[in-house]
Parts: C-alpha cells; sequence; structure tokens
C-alpha cells in the first residue's frame, strides 16, 4: 500500500523543504494541493478518507503547510472540524507546520526547557523580532510552559496586533514591546531569564555591549542559522555552552533538533488514521 501525503498550502507555491523531508520519511507520494482556500479543504478531505478502505487510511495523511500561519491554521482547522463529523475510521491523519515554524519552536523551546533544568514556568522571557511565523511560536509554547513572555518588534502596533492574534487563536497571553535601539533593547531584556532572537535571517539584533552588561539573562538562544547570528557572540553549534555565566544555545543545534522533530512527525502520521498535529502536539515530540 503506497503511503501518500498531500501537501496543502494556500500560498502559490508548495514548499520544496517540507516535500523533500516527506519523501525522506518514507512517504512514497506526495500530492501538492496550492492556492487553496477553506471552500475547497471539504472535497480534499473527501477525496482522501473516500478512496481507500478505512483500514488502510493510516497510508494517507494531509500537510498543511504555506507562509502564513494564519491562514494556514484556517484551512487545518477546518479540515480538523470537517473529520471530526465523520465516522472514527473514516479519518486521516493532519499536522499544521506553516514555514517550518511549529518544529523549529519545539526544538528551540525544547533546549531551553532543557537548559533550565526542566522548569520554565515563572521563567520571564524575552522573544526578540518574534512577530514572524518563528518566533510567535516560540512565544506561544513559551507562555504554554508558563513563562511570562514579551514579544519585541520594530513597531509596536505590528506586536500589539501579532499579541490579539495569538490569544485570538491559541487563547494565550504575550505581551508586545517595541524595541528602536540600543537603550531600549537593554531596558526591555532587564529581568529577563531568557532571551530568544528570532529575526530574519543574517540580522543581528543583539550586540554582546548589550547582553555583557545584563545581570538577569540565564539563557540566550538564536534561530538565525545565516550570519551574522542575532546575537552577538552565539556559535552555531552552541548546546548550552557557558559564557560570562550565561548558557547560549545555537541556531544549527536547534536546527538538528528541528529536523529531527519534523521527521519524527511526518512518521507518525501515518501510524494511524486519526493523529492531529498542532503547535502542541508537535511540542511533546521535544521530550
Ligand atoms: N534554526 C532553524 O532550524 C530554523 C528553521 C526555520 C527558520 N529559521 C530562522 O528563524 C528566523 C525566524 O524565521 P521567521 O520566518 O519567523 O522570520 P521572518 O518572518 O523573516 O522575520 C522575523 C522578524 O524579523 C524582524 N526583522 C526583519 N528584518 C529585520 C531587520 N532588518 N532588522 C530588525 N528586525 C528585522 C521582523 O520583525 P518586525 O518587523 O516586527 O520588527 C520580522 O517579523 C529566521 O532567521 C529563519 O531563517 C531557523
Amino acid at each position: 500500500m503506497k503511503k501518500i501525503l498531500v501537501y496543502v498550502t494556500p500560498d502559490k507555491r508548495s514548499s520544496f523543504f517540507d516535500i523533500v523531508v516527506a519523501y525522506d520519511s518514507q512517504f512514497d507520494v506526495v500530492v501538492p494541493y496550492s492556492l487553496i482556500d477553506e471552500d475547497e479543504v471539504s472535497d480534499i478531505i473527501h477525496n482522501c478518507v473516500f478512496t481507500r478502505h478505512p483500514k488502510n487510511l493510516k497510508n494517507t495523511a494531509i500537510f498543511f503547510g504555506g507562509d502564513d500561519p494564519t491562514a494556514s491554521k484556517k484551512l487545518f482547522d477546518a479540515a480538523r472540524t470537517i473529520l471530526e463529523g465523520l465516522p472514527e475510521d473514516s479519518s486521516v491523519s493532519i499536522c499544521l507546520e506553516p514555514k517550518g515554524a511549529s518544529t523549529t519552536a519545539s526544538a528551540c523551546v525544547g533546549k531551553i526547557r532543557e537548559a533550565l533544568g526542566g522548569k520554565l514556568s515563572g521563567a520571564k522571557s524575552l522573544v526578540l523580532a518574534g512577530t514572524g511565523p518563528v518566533g510567535q511560536r516560540i512565544a506561544l509554547l513559551l507562555a504554554k510552559e508558563g513563562s511570562e513572555v514579551s514579544i519585541s518588534s520594530r513597531s509596536k502596533n505590528r506586536a500589539a496586533s501579532v499579541c490579539s492574534r495569538l490569544s485570538d487563536e491559541y487563547g494565550l497571553e504575550v505581551d508586545g514591546v517595541e524595541i528602536s535601539g540600543e537603550d531600549s533593547l537593554a531596558y526591555a531584556l532587564m529581568e529577563c531569564d531568557v532571551v530568544v532572537s528570532c529575526g530574519s535571517k543574517g540580522v543581528r539584533l543583539l550586540p554582546k555591549s548589550v547582553w555583557s552588561g545584563n545581570g538577569s539573562v540565564k539563557v540566550f538562544a538564536d534561530v538565525n542559522a545565516v550570519p551574522p547570528y542575532g546575537i552577538d557572540g552565539i556559535q552555531p553549534y552552541d548546546d548550552c555552552v557557558e559564557r560570562e555565566g550565561r548558557l547560549f544555545i545555537g541556531p544549527l543545534t536547534i536546527g538538528s533538533l528541528k529536523m529531527k522533530i519534523h521527521r519524527s512527525m511526518v512518521e507518525k502520521l501515518f501510524e494511524s488514521n486519526r493523529q492531529v498535529f498542532d503547535i502542541f502536539e508537535i511540542y511533546s515530540l521535544s521530550e
């Protein structure tokens, strides 16, 4: 029985990365559907569940990808609702992984949890440039773990609109702060336990002069794998490396765990026909 992954995205282009990982995770065929809107989801679901005998449906799964997490989540939520209305054996597994963000965030927060000895609750966290897909998901996971989380942006309005969307979509509260220079950056870092750098590729967000002068931060993590890295002085393979009394987690250490989580999730999709992986289920794979 061939293992088939249906790759659904609201974007024009399917993600080459996600498709390669699917083939490398033992799917035989990947069927990309692009420019999909919510009205088309039920047809895709019905085509998946009614083409194979129920006992074979674990060999079909649907992956929701895309560059805009909110647009992809709308498709995923529509699929989940439709599947919940079908008989239990007439189902297929689904996952939501827009822009690689949930697996990256899960790896990053998993590593931070490890650095803090397993306890994130009560920690104060700052997600620098947390308005992108990866930063938003890191903020969600830290908040879910009981951390008090702020995300920063160059724009107060952008930070506020992301926080309000995360609250609407996931019911978790995150604060938004504007950072416009080294003074506001140093101020935002004050009393933080955890700082995660989540800016675009090759954007340095945190100079050493600022982090070195701060006494509270215990863990620095950076997901930007393209030099210059987001945090001055961090090394890509840092795996809880100590510098000046703080622990550093570099982007390639996070990237390597991210790949393990991504493959593990894709493989689990065909363990049964009723697997559902959104951000928190994906995060559980980091344990
Ligand atoms: N390590 C891994 O395995 C892995 C996997 C996937 C992605 N990544 C990396 O994770 C990072 C975040 O990904 P993403 O898709 O969430 O990023 P993104 O959307 O490209 O950017 C995140 C935020 O960076 C800020 N930003 C952009 N240009 C900037 C500039 N010139 N100066 C200061 N801030 C700037 C923006 O925030 P504001 O406009 O709100 O200020 C933006 O919302 C990227 O570096 C990506 O390459 C790593």
